[in-house]
């Protein structure tokens, strides 16, 4: 009884070790994609940037990102794949909700990375890193608050 429990034991572990393998070196027919969340807002400011990322079924972050500092997470995406992951951002009174990656959002991360800055004027792009020529993508809720 006990040899057979520890074998399910064992069973378990290895295939819950095949799955988190598998979200770190995708197989030939998926892509890795890493999504970088940044708090580029001013630093001094006194309201913090908290952050709500998901996918339908995983929880990436639900928690402040302080200043100057990122969350990032990696994924594997087939080609005809339909991941996809949003942020829910809370700035003081200002908010914004949208997508961090879906299948539209690949062609702008052609690095197989999705780097996005906040900033006080919004939400920037880059589909590398390094980051380069960002995209200003979304601008905060409440803009008639805007400083
Ligand atoms: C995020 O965490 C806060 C508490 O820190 C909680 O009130 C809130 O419901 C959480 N949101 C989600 C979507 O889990
Ligand atoms: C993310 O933040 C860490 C510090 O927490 C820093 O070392 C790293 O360079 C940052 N990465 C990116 C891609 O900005």
């Amino acid at each position: 009884m006990e040899h057979k429990l520890f074998i399910i034991f064992i069973v378990a572990n290895f295939f819950q070790a095949m799955a988190f393998e598998e979200k770190l070196t995708c197989n030939i027919f998926l892509d890795k994609y890493t999504v970088y969340v940044a708090n580029l807002l001013p630093s001094g400011n006194p309201d913090p940037l908290t952050a709500h990322c998901a996918s339908k079924d995983w929880e990436v972050w639900n928690s402040t990102i302080a200043a100057n500092q990122n969350i990032s997470w990696s994924f594997c995406n087939s080609f005809i794949g339909r991941t996809l992951f949003f942020c829910h951002l809370f700035w003081g009174w200002r908010d914004a909700s949208f997508d961090v990656f879906n299948s539209k959002l690949k062609a702008s991360c052609f690095g197989l990375v999705c780097y996005w800055e906040v900033r006080s004027d919004g939400m920037y792009l880059s589909g590398s890193y390094p980051p380069m020529n960002f995209k200003k993508m979304h601008d905060w809720n409440n803009p008639k608050h805007n400083i």
